[in-house]
């Protein structure tokens, strides 16, 4: 068993090694050996020369701060660690190491941008390639590049591609964040002249945004800003930087837009070079993000590769996913190939997208297109379109020349953030297996540097839709860094009076456009609850409060303004119902937009035709739902100040929670524990919110349940509360219920979705209907959310009330007859936990692991339970006996 920490990592990003700025946080793992530890040691060399070891009397050992002072530009850091604990001194830790970016104060750059002609128009322009050359020496010892832009750029030296990250420098609000990245071009460089160029499109910048593709409104004007540092061996260095010496040209990359695809004439000839402007922009302080970068993450070859009626060729990558696809046989020079991509391909055997069209506010279709174009130079070329990328499980491709295309030439390309899987989940159910997997694939399809909603038609960072997903999130993959990114952004949209963006990073920048419809739709509940909710999903499960703090203000401007809003608007079946407001209506928050539940089933005709349009999120009341959010938020907020050591906002916030919640039963509760709304989500939200005073709980989750009988176990939630429907259930004392609605296979079901051949999760439950024709993004995650349940309720592992960073967890498997096992695991911040059960010849045996630092509660089908330190635990138990 180790005796050594393992694990050790600082909270940054970074690509082919990790990049922090100057104080970076340390956190390791305790040796599996130790039951705990009670101190720890660091030793740290920059650039080869030792710091000071430290030794600190501490359990802590996530998220230390920087011991040593701050650290400089380019420095390249070593550090380790050893432990004190029950088991005296560790070994030390293998080193780990890291570079500092290049810091913002030493960027000396200027910013380029090309020489545009006429402007062909958002989701048209072409890809500019900036370039320069530079004489080196035969004596390299390293070299790093150092790049951004505003837009999307690859950089190349030599014209081998610099480092191995996607989309750069990823989606962030622009006004106010810029990540740089920092490449490893040692092996790229080459004695006497050197080539750098950059490939510059409009991307997240400057590029179309959202369903009704209109454009991101971050700047007009696209730019790089470079420096390349050479060190040569007696340590001299030499810098190439970008500015006013560096040419730029169209480049062969014709059309570039993140939504509408790439187009690329590799026959093309070379443009004329015209020297760059320089210093055109206004760009944020450049920053070193916390995030993993997006890459190429797997490649697919297609399941099958079909001719449709009208001479195209369709391949089938049998997954939908977030990527590209890339094309070896381009055929001869000057053939083109336009390539479409799309998640549906009807009964003919064609693609379809139409499912993905929107209709703009005012009227107006927006069509859906994701189409690359590529035109061979017949040279051997692979063409990979790399500014732009696709939600998609099918690509069809049509030529001119009608020739066969040759399916091993076609290959997908799954491009996303790279985050470390830390959860996983399997039980004796494929059905349910299934339904992790494809989840777990709308997890990552919507995970392109920030989370999204889908990866086609809108593929912006929808707060509810996070707020929903976020526990998911943090138990399937390490979402720390990504999510700590993301919620910068929300932050940086944050609107003036203190509501948070719909979405973020919001390239049509709401904030500054508050007479825009956007402004007039954002407020709603549970989608700005995100600022609330987020931050403390992730304090929980990483144990980082910084997280907290770096958010607070935001959070506490958020609820005052959803206070605020309770209190100077009513909705008007309250209007009408009394001209002056009842005392109790200042906590009741109903008059401004609430998106609603969002995506309920959708309600049919008894002859079971559809009836449309859902409800009308501007006339209804949501009252009941809004309400309840603001209870929640206040109440987290009450919590996070006490955390955060601020009594008085802590008790300020607990008093208002108290009072909103008090409102809440006022207006939507009467005395046999029935709400106003009567709806199975209204339930579930009270419930798990605890709006519901303990002695109507029953009443109440009697009444939800009746709700699902009374539809032959169907659900009726959405977007909001879908994932808490199956443990406000269980927890209640009516798992049966809650598996019935699990394993329910007629729809609204998640089943229905693995009957219809979902490969993730849709939009709406009826994403392929009975007929078989596909509504609304089949790639949205939140109703996926459910997956939680497997790994909470089903393996049954999940973290303790009030522990923080998995300090302590319970194992309280929820038994139905057709699971007889399930194993699991979960990378905690303590280390690796593993849980197996089985039920066999009468018995149920179940092993748990519990790593240094935590304890455990194992709850067996009896309801005994027992408390475990650090260490490996197994047991053996009598089978339960009439579970379902
Ligand atoms: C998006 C959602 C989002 C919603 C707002 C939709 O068009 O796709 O995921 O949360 O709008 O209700």
């Amino acid at each position: 068993m180790s005796r050594s920490p393992d694990r050790l990592r600082i909270d940054s990003g970074g690509d082919q090694f990790t990049v922090s700025g100057p104080s970076p946080r340390l956190s390791w793992r305790v040796p599996r050996a130790f039951a705990g530890q009670s101190a720890y040691e660091l030793e740290a060399a920059v650039d080869g020369a030792p710091l000071a070891r430290v030794t600190q009397a501490s359990g802590e050992h996530l998220f230390i701060p920087w011991p040593w002072a701050p650290l400089q530009s380019c420095q390249r850091v070593t550090w380790r660690v050893r432990v004190r604990g029950d088991q005296g001194s560790s070994d030390w830790s293998d080193p780990a190491r890291f570079e500092v970016g290049l810091l913002d104060s030493d960027w000396m750059a200027q910013w380029i941008s090309p020489v545009e002609g006429a402007d062909e128009g958002y989701g048209k322009r072409p890809a500019y390639a900036l370039s320069t050359r530079f004489e080196l020496s035969a004596d390299v010892a390293s070299a790093r590049l150092y790049a951004t832009a505003l837009g999307v750029y690859e950089a190349f030296v030599n014209g081998r591609r610099a480092g191995t990250a996607e989309l750069t420098p990823g989606s962030t609000s622009y006004d106010r964040t810029l990540y740089a990245q920092a490449m490893d071009v040692t092996e790229s460089l080459q004695p006497g002249s050197n080539e750098l160029e950059v490939l510059l499109s409009d991307g997240w910048y400057r590029g179309k945004t959202g369903g009704f593709r209109l454009p991101s409104g971050w700047g007009t004007t696209t730019a790089a800003r470079l420096e390349l540092h050479v060190w040569h061996h007696d340590a001299s260095r030499q810098v190439v930087r970008s500015d006013a010496t560096w040419t730029s040209s169209r480049s062969r990359i014709a059309r570039a837009d993140l939504m509408d695809g790439q187009a690329v004439d590799l026959g093309s000839p070379s443009d004329v070079r015209h020297p760059v402007l320089v210093d055109q922009v206004v760009a944020p302080d450049i920053d070193w993000s916390p995030a993993p970068p997006v890459r190429r993450i797997e490649s697919r070859p297609p399941v099958t590769m079909r001719q449709t009626g009208t001479g195209g060729w369709v391949a089938d990558f049998g997954q939908n996913a977030s990527g590209w696809i890339s094309l070896a046989d381009l055929g001869p020079a000057g053939t083109r190939t336009i390539i479409d991509y799309g998640e549906f391909v009807g009964t003919d055997g064609d693609l379809t997208t139409a499912h993905l069209d929107s209709v703009l506010p005012e009227g107006g279709p927006v069509r859906f297109l994701q189409r690359d174009e590529v035109v061979s130079a017949g040279d051997g070329a692979v063409f990979e379109p790399r500014h732009t990328v696709h939600g998609f499980q099918y690509a069809r491709l049509r030529r001119d020349d009608g020739r066969v295309i040759d399916p091993a030439s076609v290959t997908m390309h799954v491009v996303h953030s790279d985050l470390t899987r830390t959860g996983t989940f399997e039980c004796s159910s494929a059905d349910l297996n299934r339904l992790h997997d494809i989840a777990v694939w709308s997890s990552r399809g919507n995970a392109v540097d920030v989370p999204t909603d889908c990866p086609t038609r809108e593929r912006i960072g929808w707060t509810g839709d996070y707020q929903v997903f976020a526990p998911a999130a943090t138990r399937l993959y390490d979402v720390h860094g990504f999510t700590r990114k993301w919620l910068r952004s929300v932050r940086d949209d944050q609107l003036p009076d203190g509501r948070i963006a719909n979405f973020s990073p919001d390239g049509r920048r709401t904030k500054l456009n508050l007479e825009d419809r956007l402004a007039r739709t954002t407020g709603s509940a549970g989608w700005g609850d995100a600022i609330v909710v987020v931050p403390m999903e992730l304090y929980e499960a990483y144990g980082d409060r910084e997280v907290l703090s770096e958010n607070w203000a935001a959070m506490v401007r958020w609820v005052e303004w959803c206070l605020d809003a309770a209190r100077t608007h009513r909705h008007p079946t309250r209007i009408e119902r009394s001209a002056d407001p009842l005392p109790h209506e200042q906590l009741i928050w109903d008059g401004t937009y609430h998106w609603g539940e969002w995506a309920e089933p959708t309600p049919k005709a008894p002859d079971g035709t559809p009836i449309e349009p859902l409800s009308d999120p501007v006339e209804s009341d949501n009252g009941e739902l809004g309400t309840a959010y603001l209870y929640r938020s206040s109440a987290t907020l009450a919590r996070i100040a006490e955390i955060l050591g601020r009594p008085a906002e802590a008790a300020r916030y607990a008093g208002i929670a108290s009072q909103v919640r008090d409102a809440w039963r006022t207006e939507f509760l009467d005395e046999s524990g029935r709400t106003a709304g009567d709806t199975q989500a209204g339930y579930v939200r009270a419930l798990w919110f605890g709006l519901i005073p303990g002695e109507l709980r029953q009443s109440a989750v009697r009444r939800l349940v009746e709700l699902i009988r009374a539809t032959g176990n169907h659900l009726g939630t959405g977007f909001l509360s879908t994932a808490q429907l199956l443990p406000v259930l269980a927890d209640l004392g009516y798992a049966d219920v809650a598996y019935d609605l699990l394993f329910q296979r007629t729809s609204p079901s998640w089943l229905t979705m693995l009957d219809r051949g979902a490969t993730t999760i849709w939009e709406e439950w009826d994403g392929i209907d009975d007929d078989g024709n596909p509504h609304a993004s089949l790639n949205h995650y939140s109703k996926g959310a459910v997956v939680h349940f497997l790994h909470t309720h089903v393996l049954g592992l999940r973290q303790a009330e009030d522990s923080v960073a998995w300090e302590s967890f319970v194992v309280a498997p929820v038994q139905h007859r057709e699971i007889t096992w399930a194993r699991g695991s979960y990378e905690s911040p303590q280390g690796r936990i593993d849980v197996a059960w089985r039920i066999e010849g009468g018995t149920f045996q179940i092993t748990v692991d519990i790593p240094p630092g935590s304890t455990a509660e194992v709850v067996f089908p009896d309801g005994e339970s027992t408390t475990l330190p650090p260490g490996q635990f197994s047991a053996t138990r009598p089978a339960p006996t009439g579970t379902f």
